[in-house]
Order: C-alpha cells, then sequence, then structure tokens
C-alpha cells in the first residue's frame, strides 16, 4: 500500500530519510548460501556516492554499510537481510531557509498535497539519499545473477546535454568520474560541467544499462512482463522522466523489416527489442536507457510560493550535483539487477523443472 517494497519473491523495503540518523533497507527472500561481506558494497557505493568528484555534490558520506541479519559467518541465510548506513553528513541548515517554501521540480509540494506535513530536511524520504539502499541490494542481487548464471549488468552514461560519445569502450567507463565511454572526451565533458556550474545552471541526461548473459525465458505474460517491471523499477529512480527498452522511442521511425530481430540458428541478426520478446527474455543482452531531468536545485533565482500562500523566490546554497544523471549509473544497474533476481526466481519456482527446450538460439 504504501510502496516502499518492491520484487516479488526477491523483495525490498527501505526505509530512511535524507537527513535522519540512518537509511536502510530489509532484502526477503535471498537464496542461502550467498558469500557476501559488507566489504563487497564498497565498490557500487563509492561509484554511485556524492563528493566522488568536483563533477558531482559536494556532500561527503562515508557510505559504510552494516549487516544487521540475514548472514552467518560470510554467507546468507535465507533469512531477511538487515543493511543500514549511517547517515554523517546531515547539514540541516543548509535547507533550514527553505523549510516552508516549496522548490520547483522537487516533491516538497506533491508531499505536503498528499500527507499534510513533510521531512523538509534535504527532501525527507524523497531525496535520492534513499537510492544508496537500492545499490546495496543491488550489490547482492548482482553476485548472485554473476555467480548462478554468468549473468553481468552494467552500464553507462550515453548523453549529458547535446553530448553523445563519439566513441565506445566499456574499459573506459570506469576509468573517469562520468561513466563515459570514449576517454577522449573527458576533458570536453569537464569543461562543459564546469562551465555549467559556473552559470548556476543544470543540465539532462541518459543513462544506459545492459544485462548479458541472461538464459531464456525469464519474465512473465500480461501483468508481471519483464519490461513493463524494469519500465517501473528503472521509472522509479529519482528524476528519471524517461525509459526505453531496446530501440525504445527510435522505433517510430523504423521499418518491421528492420525492427523484428530475425533468427538464425547461429544467433539473432539484431536486437532491436532489447532482448524481450512478449515480455520474457530472449536470450539477447537485455537493454534499458532512461533520461534523467536537469537538477532542479540550481542557483538561479525561480518563483514559488511558500506553505503560507505567499509568493515567494527559490536560490537554492546546498550541495547539489550540476546533471544528477552522473550519478545515477549505479542506481540504474542496480535497479535492473533487482528486477532480473527476482524474475530469475520467480522463473525457477514455476518452470524450474522445464529446464532447455530445444532448439536454443545462442
Ligand atoms: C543520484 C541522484 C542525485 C540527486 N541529487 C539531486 C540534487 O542534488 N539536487 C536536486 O535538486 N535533485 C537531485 N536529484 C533529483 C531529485 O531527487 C528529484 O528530482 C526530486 O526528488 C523530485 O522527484 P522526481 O524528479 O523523480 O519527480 C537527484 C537524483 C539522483 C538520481
Amino acid at each position: 500500500m504504501s510502496s516502499n517494497s518492491f520484487g516479488k519473491i526477491f523483495t525490498v523495503t527501505t526505509f530512511g530519510e535524507s537527513h535522519g540518523p540512518a537509511i536502510g533497507c530489509v532484502i526477503d527472500g535471498c537464496p542461502p548460501g550467498l558469500p557476501i561481506g559488507v566489504e563487497e558494497f564498497r565498490r557500487d557505493l563509492d561509484r554511485r556516492a556524492t563528493g566522488k568528484s568536483r563533477y558531482t555534490s559536494q556532500r561527503h558520506e562515508a557510505d559504510d554499510v552494516e549487516i544487521l541479519s540475514g548472514v552467518y559467518e560470510g554467507k546468507t541465510t535465507g533469512t531477511p537481510i538487515g543493511l543500514l548506513i549511517r547517515n554523517t553528513d546531515q547539514r540541516s541548515k543548509d535547507y533550514g531557509d527553505i523549510a516552508q517554501t516549496f522548490r520547483p521540480g522537487h516533491a516538497d509540494y506533491t508531499y505536503w498535497q498528499k500527507y499534510g506535513i513533510r521531512d523538509p530536511r534535504g527532501g525527507g524520504r524523497s531525496s535520492a539519499r534513499e537510492t544508496t539502499m537500492r545499490v546495496a541490494a543491488g550489490v547482492i542481487a548482482k553476485k548472485w545473477l554473476a555467480e548462478r548464471y554468468g549473468v553481468r549488468v552494467r552500464g553507462y552514461l550515453a548523453q549529458i546535454g547535446e553530448i553523445t560519445p563519439r566513441a565506445f569502450d566499456w574499459d573506459a567507463v570506469e576509468q573517469n568520474p562520468f561513466f563515459w565511454p570514449d576517454a577522449a572526451q573527458v576533458a570536453e565533458l569537464e569543461m562543459f560541467i564546469n562551465a555549467l556550474r559556473k552559470s548556476g545552471d543544470s543540465v539532462g541526461a541518459r543513462v544506459n544499462v545492459v544485462a548479458d548473459g541472461v538464459p531464456p525465458g525469464w519474465g512473465e505474460p500480461i501483468y508481471g512482463k519483464l519490461d513493463s517491471d524494469l519500465a517501473s523499477a528503472l521509472m522509479s529512480i529519482n528524476a528519471v522522466k524517461g525509459v526505453e527498452i531496446g530501440d525504445g522511442f527510435a522505433a517510430v521511425n523504423q521499418r518491421g523489416s528492420e525492427h523484428r530481430d530475425e533468427m538464425r540458428m547461429d544467433g539473432f541478426t539484431s536486437n532491436h527489442a532489447g532482448g524481450i520478446l512478449g515480455g520474457i527474455s530472449s536470450g539477447q543482452p537485455v537493454t534499458a536507457s532512461i533520461v534523467l531531468k536537469p537538477t532542479s536545485s540550481i542557483l538561479i533565482p525561480g518563483h514559488s510560493v511558500n506553505t503560507a500562500g505567499e509568493a515567494t523566490e527559490v536560490v537554492t546554497k546546498g550541495r547539489h550535483d550540476p546533471c544528477v544523471g552522473i550519478r545515477a549509473t549505479p542506481i540504474a544497474e542496480a535497479m535492473m539487477a533487482l528486477v532480473l533476481i527476482d524474475h530469475a526466481l520467480r522463473h525457477r519456482a514455476q518452470c524450474g523443472d522445464v529446464g532447455t527446450v530445444e532448439p536454443r538460439i545462442p
């Protein structure tokens, strides 16, 4: 009802606010026997973390995970896994002067209308701080998918403002703070973001996510389609305004002769569908793309109203990313991994006895 949980077998419930004492999650339905230790959360949490580079927010959090339950002697036990991260860098006074004001582009006005009360500190529950726990849960999902099925979920920044990659190299993605696949453009991006920060404005971005190694058969018909669950999960990330699966909206310009992915016994000849047909994985890479809106909290003054119903002006002085999309790559990977592990377990539950069906296209 209150929608702080998602998944059917591998379920994740998150709790906590941006400036509360801690944020956390409970993961229920994780298969037992998966080796996991606190150090394994570090990489993805660092990738998501604020303060990682000059190009994202200046808020600094240690993001150290505590495992409260569900793991014994380094292995998951099949019981609920409780994860906790204490908030160590809450500077609520940064937000004190906007507590009575509805910030344009934020959830302030809609939370106020819905609940009649809100935690204004850093956006409270609507803050992207919550995505830290999605990334933490995603670490477990990614590990199980990789160990059990050889599935690898990776993402990259595919557009920032009008800039798109001129070349593509997966190795380049982890070697720059933008998750950008063309190393030759990193200096250009730095200049672009620095100029943007100076101007006090922000910009939108596109992130692509790909899961390799997904076997055919994951996903369910009609209301449990893999693509509809993916779209919902990706759209639930803060600031996401668009989701595409496979070629997505580009399909509007395509002919059927181009879009349908023809099959030969040595493989599909293309992957316009994004690895999903009829809501079920085809065995091709599962591909999705999201667009994140430009950061709403900017230095440029904007009109708004306050809780007393008066006209006011908003200027944000807190710590904010000039492009929130720069940090969204690990979040998008986590959401895809969480949807995939849930569907892997759902497929196993109903169709585990079906086994490999011939012919199977590689
Ligand atoms: C990683 C990440 C960091 C974000 N940081 C900020 C931020 O510093 N300032 C801001 O105005 N919005 C930020 N956002 C977006 C807001 O959380 C979001 O726009 C707001 O809660 C309203 O929700 P909506 O845009 O999904 O409708 C961030 C989003 C993500 C994914």
